[in-house]
């Protein structure tokens, strides 16, 4: 007979997060090498300081594609905040 206890679980748990780790993620192929950094800076706070036109919101926005791709966060974890509507619109096409 299977028994469970609360190891099983936590091994299950964690199983299930090396499997959304693993997860393709062929939108990184896109970033150069210092959005790819931020992108993948996953565990706390990143600060990007470029100029205009660098690609800081491309970065921005496929660093919020890989914390749900790695299942690091559910979309209603994320809240994401910019300061103008213009701004606010690009982020959301994107
Ligand atoms: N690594 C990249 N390769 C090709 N195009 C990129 C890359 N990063 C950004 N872009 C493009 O460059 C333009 C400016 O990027 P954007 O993220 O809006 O810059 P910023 O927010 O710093 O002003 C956009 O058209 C974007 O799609
Ligand atoms: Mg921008």
């Amino acid at each position: 007979m299977s028994s469970f206890d609360e190891s099983d679980a936590f091994e299950g748990a964690s199983l299930a997060a090396r499997a959304m780790a693993a997860r393709p993620a062929p939108y990184l192929d896109d970033l150069n090498p210092a959005q790819r950094e931020a992108v993948e800076a996953l565990d706390g706070p990143v600060l990007m300081l470029a100029g205009a036109g660098t690609g800081k919101t491309k970065a921005l926005t496929t660093r919020l594609v890989h914390l749900l791709n790695t299942g690091r966060a559910r979309p209603n974890e994320i809240l994401s905040v910019t300061f103008t509507n213009k701004a606010a619109r690009e982020m959301k096409s994107r």
